[in-house]
């Protein structure tokens, strides 16, 4: 097989098979085809599209192309859940107890990443002593026994991603849904999951910014995973302002905590709910989806869900009395109200420049070197559609230095009021199964 051939005949247009799909992603991944032919055949998907079976098959060769992670000795259907990431977006904490509240294991494995704010172990290390380093019997002992573990990422998990993502992002193939969606299908299938929940954001803060492009995402990764025998199903939520109040570490960890206890705001509650209802009913343990919300409903009001979330943090070294007395996370030092200038409507809260802002205020890394400061961020005081008057607080920033003129700048900037009445956005937009 010459790799040519393969890159002509997907520039022609035609249909890979799938020993063509192997044959590149393993010959690349052992740094054997070169990065100028792998970069051709990128733009020729590109341009070309590729079928439902090449999407399947580029996704399995990813998925063989490292370590797959063995879950069969951890009791039930294994759901997953993968956002495609967002500005706030706290719902893997609240909603990994609320379905294992349900009976529902989740065994996840997670990362820290770059970002507006650190990624879900971050977040959790900003509760004293927790910890992700278990060992794979431990981690399956621990899910069988409160069903809830989160692990950090495998070293070796899909490095044909790794190595065809760093590709992609120098050579404009970024941007492709077979590409994006097979990319992202690979790593939740390698890391072991029977089942899979995906919550593709739309809007500003999203990486796919408009709904029918986050609508053709969602449909292609559930065709994939429908397709390589993993349960699949998919919304499409809102992203144009962030998610809840708190962005940043800490100040999200206390807001997922207000969640579990029935506090929180409202629209992280919502996603958490209809979510939670897809994971349950996958993982076989209600069979609709008004069924499991119910359930779920039920272990918010009976504090169940809020007790799997204490017992999961003190098994992983943490200490639990954080969910009775937030204030014992990372506090930052000095809090600073940002007042709105104007009255009337908040319009808009654009949510990608108010994560830099968090960001510029250390919640987050901007590079991989960075060191992230657990306890600084923004806690928004409006959202869209909000009434405000002239001296009210917009956004309450937690922050450890004053000299901060550009993030209260940014926030002006993009947290826009008008005159006229402005509806709140619809969260969920579109469930796809
Ligand atoms: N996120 C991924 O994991 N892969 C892509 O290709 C794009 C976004
Ligand atoms: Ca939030």
């Amino acid at each position: 097989m010459r790799m040519v051939d393969i890159i002509e005949k997907k520039r022609n247009g035609e249909e890979l098979t799938t020993e063509e799909i192997r044959f590149f992603v393993q010959g690349y991944t052992k740094g054997e085809i070169p990065d100028y032919q792998v970069s051709a055949l990128m733009m020729a998907i590109y341009f070309r599209d590729m079928s439902e079976r090449e999407r399947a098959d580029l996704t399995m060769a990813m998925v063989e192309s490292g370590d797959q992670i063995d879950l069969s000795k951890i009791e039930g259907i294994k759901v997953d859940k993968h956002s495609t990431g967002g500005v706030g977006d706290t719902t893997t904490l609240s909603l990994a107890a609320m379905v294992a509240a349900c009976g529902v294991p989740v065994a996840k494995m997670s990362g820290r990443g770059l970002g507006h704010t650190g990624g879900t172990i971050d977040k959790l290390e900003a509760i004293e002593g927790f910890h992700v380093e278990l060992s794979s019997d431990q981690f399956a002992k621990q899910v069988n026994e409160m069903k809830m573990a989160v692990i950090g990422q495998s070293g070796n998990l899909t490095p044909a991603d790794k190595k065809l993502y760093a590709l992609r992002d120098v050579t404009g193939t970024v941007p492709s849904i077979p590409l994006i969606a097979s990319s992202i299908m690979s790593k939740k299938i390698a890391a072991g999951a029977d089942a899979i929940v995906l919550d593709v954001k739309t809007g500003d803060g999203a990486f796919m910014k408009t709904l029918e492009e986050s609508e053709a995402l969602a449909h292609a990764m559930v065709k994939i995973g429908n397709n390589v025998g993993r349960k699949t199903m998919a919304i499409i939520s809102d992203m144009s302002q962030p998610l809840g109040y708190a962005i940043g570490n800490a100040l999200e960890v206390k807001e997922a905590i207000d969640t579990l206890k029935g506090e929180g705001p409202k629209d992280l509650e919502e996603l958490c709910y209809t979510l939670g209802a897809q994971m349950v009913v996958l993982g076989g343990k209600a069979k609709t989806i008004e069924e499991a919300r119910t359930m779920l409903e039920k272990v918010i009001q009976n504090g169940e869900a809020l007790e799997v979330f204490k017992k999961f943090v003190a098994a992983q070294g943490g200490d639990p009395s954080v969910v009775d007395d937030p204030t014992k996370l990372p506090q930052a030092k000095y809090t600073i109200d940002v007042a709105a200038k104007e009255t009337g409507y908040i319009q808009k809260m654009e949510a990608d420049d108010i994560g830099i802002a968090a960001m510029l205020l250390g919640a987050g890394r901007a590079t991989k070197e960075s060191t992230i400061d657990l306890s600084v961020g923004l806690v928004l005081q409006k959202k869209v559609g909000d009434t405000v008057a002239i001296g009210d607080t917009l956004v309450t920033i937690h922050t450890n230095q004053l000299d901060i003129e550009n993030v209260i700048q940014k926030l002006y900037t993009h947290i826009v009021i008008s005159a006229e009445k402005v509806e709140a956005p619809e969260l969920i937009k579109k469930v796809i199964t």
